[in-house]
């Protein structure tokens, strides 16, 4: 089956797919439903628990023909418990056993700061249940492994998450490879100019996270017992306004807008529907008085402003501020 979406040329030449599929909480039937929509660009984590189930998919479709690895994007990255040198490689052999897969295409640092761990890698809490940051971060000495893992072909591409310009311009001045791309929340009501321009400015493409404001996030927070209002993006009278003009969704506006900047966005859905509507963006334009209203909405509105890691704010590479929380 064909790509389904525009390619972004990276810095080390790579080609990644602009609209890639989030799992975040997402269903192994909706893995196999993208794959089906023409998605082929995954992302994942070891956080969201899926890495098996996702590689299990992968396999079906990598044995029985339907794809070539080579068509593939497969994104994982390192995580916020497990982020020392000593852990680089350790972490992406796992992962790369669960996804059966022989490399990644992207591996990246998923977060700035450190959490201690329990010996089985969950998040490990004081006698208060705060969880307890570890200020070994090092993110120069983390990133020297990342590079081996290019070396050694395990990962073709390697980057950041959630690092702020402070963050990327002090790692800028040790790496021998740049980040390919720096993957932080960005939408409509987070659009983060300055990093974002830094980022560019760097060579370094920017992924967008939360595309669509993270409908499923409210009910996350709530399950852990901190209720939050959160904005809807695809009810706002500028996002429904536009949409109807060109008989296209909400969702679909706010992720043309998105790839039309030049940023990578990996919007997750369970729904097959949803999902194909996800990569059907191609067939239209904003305009630019419609593109100046999307950018007046920009709130510094952090979705994922990580409030339910009680104890990390305390660690210097937290940097998760919002202006409503913070
Ligand atoms: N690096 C990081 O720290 C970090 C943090 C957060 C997320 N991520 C990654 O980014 C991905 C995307 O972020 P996200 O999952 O939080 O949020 P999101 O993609 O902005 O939003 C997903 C929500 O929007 C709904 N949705 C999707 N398409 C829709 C459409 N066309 N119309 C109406 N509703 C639609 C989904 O519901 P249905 O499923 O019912 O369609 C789901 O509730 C994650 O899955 C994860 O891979 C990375």
């Amino acid at each position: 089956m064909a790509q389904n979406t525009q390619l972004l040329t990276l810095n080390n030449g790579h080609k990644m797919p602009m609209i890639g599929l989030g799992t975040l909480q997402a269903s192994d039937e909706a893995l196999e439903a993208a794959l089906e929509a023409g998605y082929r660009h995954i992302d994942t984590a070891p956080r969201y628990g899926n890495e098996k189930a996702i590689g299990q998919v992968l396999k079906r479709w990598l044995d029985s023909g339907k794809v070539k690895r080579e068509e593939l994007f497969i994104v994982t990255k390192l995580p916020l418990t497990a982020n020392a040198p000593s852990d680089v490689l350790p972490i992406i052999k796992k992962s790369l056993a669960d996804l059966q897969l022989d490399y990644v295409d992207m591996f990246l640092i998923h977060m700035p700061f450190t959490l201690m761990a329990n010996e089985d890698g969950s998040i490990k809490k004081d006698e208060q249940g705060l969880m307890i940051p570890d200020l070994r971060t090092n993110h120069a000495a983390t990133w020297v492994e990342m590079e081996k893992l290019v070396a050694k072909g395990l990962a073709k591409s390697i980057g950041v998450s959630n690092f702020d310009q402070e963050q990327v311009g002090r790692l800028l001045k040790t790496a021998k490879i740049r980040p390919a791309t720096n993957q932080i929340e960005h939408h409509v009501y987070l659009q983060q100019r300055e990093l974002v321009d830094f980022c560019k400015a760097e060579g370094i493409a920017i992924t967008a996270y939360a595309p669509l404001g993270s409908r499923g996030l409210a009910k996350f927070t709530a399950s852990l017992g901190l209720p939050r209002e959160l904005p809807d993006l695809m009810d706002v009278p500028e996002v429904t306004e536009i949409a109807a003009a060109h008989r296209k969704t909400a969702a679909q506006v706010l992720l043309r807008w998105i790839v039309d900047n030049g940023i990578i966005a990996i919007p997750k859905s369970a729904n097959p529907e949803r999902l194909r509507q996800n990569l059907d963006i191609f067939d239209f334009k904003l305009t630019d008085e419609e593109i100046a209203k999307l950018v007046k909405l920009d709130e510094n509105f952090r979705i994922f402003d990580c409030a339910w890691i009680h104890g990390a704010e305390s660690h210097p590479e937290f940097r998760f501020k919002n202006k409503f929380t913070n």
